[in-house]
This record gives structure tokens, sequence and C-alpha cells, in this order.
């Protein structure tokens, strides 16, 4: 991969699914095909891929590869199939919604279809794919531009786990705003959070901001408050896995303490997601299903052991940021300030397919 060129995350490729291996980075660039369902499944679930947009994007074509390879008779197995494929793939990972959106999006488009048959149904799913890729990633440029002029004069902008390109289609949702204000020239340096268990900040946001040549210091989690307090820090902008109706924000674990710290040292706080990661069904953050993952994440990292054998320790992956912690939230049309409500009703509206 060339420094300026953009990062693929997921891709479709003769018959298969390509990924690049994210727990692997940044120290081997390894592609991963999924031949099978199984194996798009076992990629979310492992976070081979990961960040809500991409999971949502590989979810889609999961989809597609089961239409691809059915060898259903008529279109009612067909859409047997996809059903399955639908809950398989939902129950990967709960808390991005963007998985059960694409999944349902894609859903939508077979029942739609159906009547025409089985053939029409795989070639216009794979294309229903492709789409949702692509609108990702013009979503991702959208949020740049609206996002850019937030950030303030110094540039000087906090992140917290990755939501760049690897997390999306491309070009990323929290640092799209640093990579347009970026490419205008303005200057723009990124705390990079490590981002505690799995390390996201250290291993893929700062390989993404290294590549693209934007200046960044990567911190230990715990260093935010202390450069807040020493006025290092102009802004913070992170991205999300699940926006709910009035506003409150699931994003990774420690995200609510940065929003916390940001109130109390009076720097605007910003969401940037596209309005996929948008779920009007629940009405606030406590409806949100936190996932749990091994505590094996926490106790090792990566493979070596850092804590006493034995020892209890527990992980949650996400965490809820209320929206009274947030300043505003930027997606592709536009930023929303509190009360979050109807504009976030607004932006969710011009989604195909809602989450029901
Ligand atoms: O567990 P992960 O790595 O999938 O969590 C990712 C995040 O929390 C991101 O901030 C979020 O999905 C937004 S990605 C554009």
């Amino acid at each position: 991969m060339n420094n300026k060129q953009e990062l693929r995350t997921v891709w479709w490729e003769d018959d298969h699914v390509c990924l690049i291996d994210q727990r692997l980075l940044p120290n081997e660039e390894v592609i991963v095909y999924c031949q099978t369902l199984t194996m798009v499944a076992q990629a979310i679930k492992t976070m081979q891929v990961r960040g809500a947009p991409a999971i949502g994007c590989t979810a889609a074509y999961g989809m597609a590869l089961v239409a691809y390879q059915s060898t259903a008779n008529d279109s009612d197995q067909l859409m047997q199939q996809l059903a399955e494929a639908q809950t398989t793939l939902n129950a990967q990972r709960p808390t991005a919604v963007n998985l059960a959106w694409a999944t349902r999006r894609m859903m939508s488009l077979a029942e739609q279809i159906q009547a025409q048959g089985v053939a029409p149904m795989r070639e216009q799913l794979l294309n229903e794919a492709h789409t949702i890729l692509a609108e990702d990633l013009a979503m991702c440029h959208a949020i740049g531009a609206h996002g850019a002029p937030l950030i303030p004069k110094r540039g000087a902008v906090l992140t917290h786990c990755n939501a760049g390109g690897l997390a999306t289609a491309g070009y990323g949702t929290a640092l799209a705003p640093m990579r347009t204000a970026h490419a205008q020239n303005r200057p723009i340096h990124v705390f990079v959070d490590e981002t505690r268990p799995f390390l996201q900040g250290a291993r893929l946001t700062a390989w993404e901001l290294h590549q693209a040549e934007i200046p960044l210091t990567l911190i230990t989690d715990n260093m935010a408050g202390y450069l807040m307090r020493r006025g290092d820090i102009d802004c913070v902008i992170v991205g999300a896995d699940r926006i709910v109706a009035n506003g409150d924000v699931a994003n990774k674990i420690g995200t609510y303490s940065v929003a916390v710290l940001a109130k109390a040292h009076n720097l605007p706080f910003y969401v940037a997601a596209p309005s996929s990661t948008i779920d009007l069904a629940l009405a606030h953050g406590d409806l949100i299903p936190i996932e749990e993952r091994s505590v094996e994440e926490v106790t090792h990292i990566g493979t070596y052991r850092i804590a006493p054998e034995g020892v209890q320790a527990a992980h949650p992956a996400f965490d809820v940021t209320p929206h009274e912690l947030i300043t505003a939230i930027i997606t592709e049309q536009g930023v929303i300030y509190e009360p979050f409500g109807a504009g976030l009703q607004q932006h969710a509206q011009r989604l195909m397919t809602p989450i029901n």
C-alpha cells in the first residue's frame, strides 16, 4: 500500500469477500479471503474486520456471498437461506447497529425483487453490497467536509479508538475531518489514545495517520486528562457504534471517560458517524446492548500475559456517552446540535431501511 493510496478495508474479488486482517496490523498486511458465510461471520467476531461501518459493509457482502453461492431451486428457498445468514451475521457483534442495518437493507432488497427469481436476485444483491460500500465511502468524505470547519485553528484534536479508513469503506468518520483539514493545508495534530485493551489507537489509528503523513502523538489512555489540563488539546472527535433517539452514543470503551474529561476542561466533544449508525428504535443509551468480550484481551496484550493467572477481569467493549456531554454530531448530511432528537430523526429519515 502506498502512502497516499486510499485504504481498502473490505472488497469483493472474483467469487469471495476480501478483508485486510486488522488484528495483524501494523506489523503485517495480510489479506483474508472469506470463501464462506462462516468465514465472514468469524472475521467479524474475531475482529479481523472491525469498526461499525466496516462490519456493516462486510455483512452486506456476506449476504451477497450466500446468494452468489446458493444452489436454491427457487426464490423462496433463497429467501430462507438469506434469513438464516442475516441471523448468523447479526449475532456476531451486538453493539454496532450498522451490522443489522446492512443485513436488513439486503433483506429488504431481496424481498422487493423476489418475484424475479434466483439469478437476478444473486446479481442485484451483489450490486447492493457494492452500493453500500460506495455509499459509505461517499458518506465519510461528506463527514470530512462538514466536520473540518469545526476543528479549532491550532488543530490539536484528540481521538479514541480507530474511526478511520480501516473502520469504514475508507477515509473514516472521526478521522475524516482531520484528513480534510490536512488536505486543506490547515495545521492538524492528532493525539491518539492507544485504546486499551485491543489497541485500535496505537495499532490502527497511528498507522493510518502516519501513512497519510498527518502529524500525531500517541498517548496512553490515562494521559488525556493531563494533556487537556495543560492546554494541549483543542477538541475531541470520536466515531460511534450506535446513536440512539435522544443523542446518546455508544462507542469504544473509554469514550465516556474522554467525554467527561472534555466537559471538565470545557473542550468541544464531537461524534462523527454516517446516518446508518442512527438507531431511532432505542429511546436512550441505557437500552443499547453492550458487547462483553473475552477477558483474555484484558489479561493479555496480544499473546503476552500481563496479569497473574486466576485474577478476575472484565471486558465491556463499549460504553455510552450521554448526550449532555456531546457538543455536536456530524453526519454526512451536516452537523446536529442539542436537542439532538429532531436532527437525528431528519438525518435517519433519508436512510433507505431503518432498523425495525
Ligand atoms: O471494537 P471495534 O474496534 O469494532 O470498535 C470500533 C469503534 O468503537 C469505533 O469508534 C466505531 O465503530 C466507529 S468506526 C467508524
